[in-house]
């Protein structure tokens, strides 16, 4: 047998929920609602569709290795220049690269604990150490001091989920500004922005961007499976200092994305509606949910993304309404493997989604609490 390295060995895959025709089949249900991944329940952009039907004639091409057109549109949001902007295979492809193109034996990479469990299994599958921080107590949120504590001269890359998944929690400006003068600038420090899109604007809220003319060891990372609704075709982008995205240009397989990724994202950030709609449906259901969890004494911390964690009284509590959820056609995400056992995430969906959810919860209360 040919052998593999230990760490590899002793990975833990990455474990996405059931899919909705596993659901159906062990059920036996005709509907399925599923809110356990944080997609867009609005479905695709309507332009991202038409544009990707329209490219299906030049499938026998290659795509666009410099995907230039892509990169130029990405520039204009934040008004960057496309050396600043590379692109990959979703925001999770460009983890991986980021990983395998700049660590080197001894690195060391720290994140904290309970957050995005693609980057701890790509952290894992690595021989670098791994070190995770514990979030301020009680608060669900980043420790950033707690993580400038630990650099030492062998960390190489830091990475911070801003607003968090699965906890929905954000780390302001002025922590980022703190943090950033506090670390070493041979230090890379992911921020990965994947729900952006829903915190832009809210509360003290601030995407790193304005933080990257100073400090050239940022790198931000964003992705159109979210409020773009295409997580099917897997495309993201970064942010960062043109030697960086140069970096990830040329260590990413040449082809990826391939063509109808990369029309499709071109087409998405022509679709300004969809993308306000997809926000607007988001905050009303955010506050319809949010009052339904209230009601129903349910603690939930509060999110600044397109989901909600909420904690309930035990791991035991959680197995018990995930299934009850299940049998009943909605699919959330339990948090166990995210190192949060007693708590579980539930996007924001439809307002058809979001009274069907709720009811159930509703449901399930009743019964184990009559
Ligand atoms: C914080 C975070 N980053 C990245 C991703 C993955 O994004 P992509 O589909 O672009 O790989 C997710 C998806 O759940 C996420 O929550």
């Amino acid at each position: 047998m040919i052998k593999v390295s230990d760490y590899i060995e002793n990975l833990k895959p990455y474990v996405p929920g059931m899919s909705i025709d596993e659901i159906k089949r062990k059920f036996s249900l005709e509907r399925i609602y599923k809110l356990a991944s944080n997609e867009n329940s609005l479905g695709p952009s309507p332009k991202a569709v038409e544009a990707m039907k329209n490219t299906l004639a030049q499938l026998h091409r290659y795509p666009d290795i410099s995907a230039i057109r892509l990169r130029e549109k990405i520039s204009l949001i934040d008004s960057l220049s496309p050396e600043n902007i590379a692109i990959g295979n979703g925001s999770e492809g460009i983890l991986a690269v980021l990983l395998r193109a700049f660590l080197v034996p001894g690195d060391e990479v720290i994140s904290s604990e309970k957050t995005f469990i693609g980057f701890q299994v790509l952290a894992r599958g690595r021989e670098q150490k791994f070190i995770e921080i514990p979030m301020y107590p009680g608060e669900f949120r980043f420790n950033l001091k707690a993580i400038s504590n630990a650099v030492n001269d062998k960390t190489k890359i830091i990475y911070i989920c801003n607003p968090n998944n699965p906890t929905g929690t954000i780390v302001n400006g002025d922590e980022l500004e703190e943090f950033l003068q506090s670390v070493p600038r041979e230090v890379m420090i992911i921020i990965d922005e994947a729900y952006y899109e829903y915190a832009r604007g809210r509360g003290n809220y601030e995407s790193a961007v304005k933080f990257l003319s100073e400090f050239d060891n940022v790198v931000i990372l964003r992705t159109f499976s979210k409020i773009y609704g295409i997580a099917g075709i897997r495309i993201g982008y970064s942010i960062s200092s043109p030697e960086i995205a140069e970096t990830i240009m040329k260590v990413k397989l040449p082809f990826e994305p391939g063509i109808l990724a990369q029309e499709g994202a071109i087409a998405s950030l022509d679709d300004e509606d969809f993308v306000n709609r997809s926000v607007r449906m988001n905050s009303e259901g955010y506050e319809y949910v949010t009052s339904i969890y209230g009601e129903l004494k349910l603690n939930y911390i509060p999110s600044y993304a397109n989901f909600v964690m909420i904690r309930m009284n035990s791991e035991g509590e959680v197995n018990k309404l995930t299934e009850y959820l299940l049998r009943n056609g909605v699919i959330i995400r339990p948090l166990k493997p995210f190192g949060l056992p007693d708590c579980l995430r539930i996007t924001i969906g439809t307002p058809e989604e979001n009274s069907f959810m709720g009811n159930n919860l509703q449901g399930f209360l009743s019964e184990v609490y009559p």
